[in-house]
């Protein structure tokens, strides 16, 4: 988490980092600093809360601020000490004259800290960044060369570390590293970037340049240098970025989740082009490099994700066993990465993650392949160090999505699931052949079905209103939409802050059915399908405890006007392809929810869009 933004050019410094700070608030808001070098001395403006504070605060500063003609921003989630004006970034050495700012976590930082305090540092916060600036000047006293004392000082660190350096005596240069976090140069024209993430550089050029594990890079307004650990140079290749300044526009819509709501049609078609042509042909997955040998030889999958991603894996083991009959594993990473897993060269290992760099999935893939697991990665960024380590890939084509709470993302991993399951079933012939082409029909007019839920959101919008004063609401499915049930719960304590659970519904007289009462409502996804009837006794059950009693569905049946206070329905489809079109009401129930509390939908307390710490 943290967004990093370094800039060294000829445009307004303060501009271009507030503005890229913007970009990357996804990444935490709860404080955020920018320091700033002009022709005579180094300043560091920080406020807490979000950007608008830090925008605010240097309002006053005008005066000072334009002249500025380098600088570094951050934009902070806390993990080391509470966001307070003196823990937000950027951090300098005693003497002031050297500045950081960093995204990660220092795990050594308490053994640093009693180092360098016996040696005469004075620490002011409760970061373990601070750390990394003292550790850096002590290098620099030595050296006067700040691309050198980067390089010297991070061989102490243990952890993981994007980080970004400037120092008052060197007037046109930044230095920036990496280890296990993200950060990328922006090429410009007598002008050049840091970045952790392209949104906030992509305004200004198109041209980036991603940094490795322990590359150091040096930037002044008219070059860009990289040497490894060593101090070896190496030559980087320049990327051309495939993203457009539009995507980061709400275009109209009051938040960039109802935004990226209402792209999950257009989406699915994308997608779709190329990998999958008519119904008949089969699906086409140029860079996943799975042989029918391959297949043959699994004994076992293992999906590991996290948060949405997680749900969608779900979805992904009932297909895959489904249709390929392989034994599917699927576990949170943060879970898998701590116990001794039975993985190997007969394990295929898929990573799900829409950013491609939360730090506990990133772990767990590599860990996996270690032992000598393929690693399939489904993500939405195959520019992400995720996609780096895969053996093949799925890129889900979402676009870039702002929201913190991730919509088009999880239908877009979804969609690659379906294609990815076909795909396994076409090339180990395993499934019917009739399934997969009824399959691979309908998932071709899923987009017009969405658009037709998407038509009809007023009923959503009274269901929100008349449930908006709950404190509770549980969601139960089962079979394929469990994880339905799991994703919509999520979606709404995300934003509203609702105590939100979803449950397998026939675990729900196994507990949850004591809370029931007249307060509490049961939202029952009721699908057509194979276990439309044990959820309807299910939701009967729920129904004799009083609780307040509302159907997603696609079916018509009379019982249900009796048994539901609320029915949203979607239309018709296939019980297997169900999960896409049962999520987006979902999604809309929450978002319409959140709204009417007034919740700040598109950044919810407490919470980043990216997380690159364990
Ligand atoms: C964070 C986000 C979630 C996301 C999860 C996993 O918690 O707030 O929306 O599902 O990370 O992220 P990933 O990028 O790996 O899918």
């Amino acid at each position: 988490m943290c967004g990093i933004v370094g800039y060294v050019g000829n445009q307004s410094v303060v501009d271009i980092l507030l503005d890229g700070l913007e970009q990357l608030e996804y990444r935490g808001y709860d404080s955020a600093g920018v320091a700033l070098q002009t022709p005579d001395k180094l300043d560091v403006y920080k406020a807490v809360g979000k950007l608008c504070n830090l925008r605010e605060e240097l309002k006053h500063h005008t005066d000072e601020t334009r002249k500025a003609i380098m600088g570094i921003g951050h934009i902070r989630w806390a993990t080391h000490g509470a966001p307070t004006v003196l823990n937000a970034h950027p951090h300098t050495c005693n003497c002031g004259n050297l500045v950081v700012v960093h995204n990660g976590i220092v795990e050594n930082y308490k053994e640093l800290r009693e180092l360098l305090t016996a040696k005469g540092c004075v620490f002011k916060t409760q970061t373990d960044t601070e750390v990394v600036a003292h550790l850096i000047a002590q290098k620099y006293a030595l050296s006067k060369d700040l691309t050198e004392a980067v390089r010297l000082a991070v061989k102490d660190l243990k952890g993981a570390y994007a980080l970004c350096v400037m120092h008052k005596e060197e007037k046109n240069k930044l230095v920036g590293t990496k280890l296990n976090a993200p950060l990328l140069i922006g090429v410009g024209e007598k002008e050049n970037f840091f970045a952790s993430d392209v949104p906030a550089i992509i305004k200004h050029t198109k041209k980036a340049v991603y940094l490795e594990d322990g590359e150091i890079a040096t930037l002044t307004k008219d070059t860009y240098s990289v040497i490894d650990s060593d101090g070896n140079v190496v030559e980087k290749k320049v990327e051309m970025l495939p993203w457009e300044p539009v995507a980061l526009s709400k275009m109209g819509y009051k938040h960039f989740m109802l935004k990226e709501i209402h792209e999950q049609p257009d989406v699915i078609r994308n997608i779709l082009t190329g990998k999958l042509h008519t119904p008949q042909d089969n699906v086409i997955l140029n860079e996943v490099k799975l042989t029918r040998e391959h297949l043959k030889n699994l004994n076992r999958i293992q999906i590991i994700a996290c948060g949405t991603s997680l749900h969608a894996a779900m979805i992904g083991k009932y297909l895959i066993e489904t249709l390929c009959g392989i034994a599917v594993d699927v576990e949170a990473s943060s879970e898998y990465i701590y116990r001794r897993t039975v993985t190997d060269e007969h394990t295929l290992v898929i990573g799900v993650s829409q950013s491609g760099e939360t730090a506990d999935t990133l772990t767990a893939i590599k860990q996996a392949k270690a032992k000598g697991s393929h690693i399939l990665i489904i993500t939405n960024r195959p520019d992400s160090a995720m996609a780096r380590e895969a053996d093949s890939l799925v890129p889900v084509n979402a676009g870039i999505e702002v929201s913190v709470a991730a919509t088009k993302s999880y239908i877009a991993q979804l969609v690659s699931f379906y294609l990815l399951a076909i795909y396994m079933a076409e090339i180990k012939e395993s499934a019917n052949e009739y399934l997969l082409l009824s399959l691979k029909t309908d998932l071709m007019i899923l987009p017009q079905k969405i658009e037709q839920i998407l038509s009809h959101k007023e009923e959503i919008q009274k269901c929100a209103k008349i449930y908006s004063g709950t404190k509770d609401f549980i969601y139960i499915a089962r079979g394929i939409n469990y994880p339905t049930a799991l994703e919509g719960a999520l979606k709404l304590k995300e934003i509203s802050y609702i105590n939100a659970t979803g449950y397998p519904a026939g675990e729900l007289k196994h507990g949850p059915i004591a809370m029931l009462d007249e307060t509490m409502p049961v939202l029952s996804i009721l699908m057509k399908g194979c276990v439309y009837e044990k959820l309807l006794s299910n939701s009967e059950e729920a129904k004799a405890r009083n609780a307040r009693m509302i159907a997603l569905t696609n079916s018509e049946d009379e019982k249900l006007n009796d048994l539901f206070d609320f029915i949203i329905r979607v239309p018709d489809v296939q019980d297997l392809l169900s999960p896409i079109l049962a999520i987006v009401p979902l999604q809309l129930l929450a978002y319409y929810i959140a709204e009417f509390l007034g919740k700040d939908v598109d950044q919810p307390r407490n919470l980043a869009k990216s997380v690159t710490v364990e």
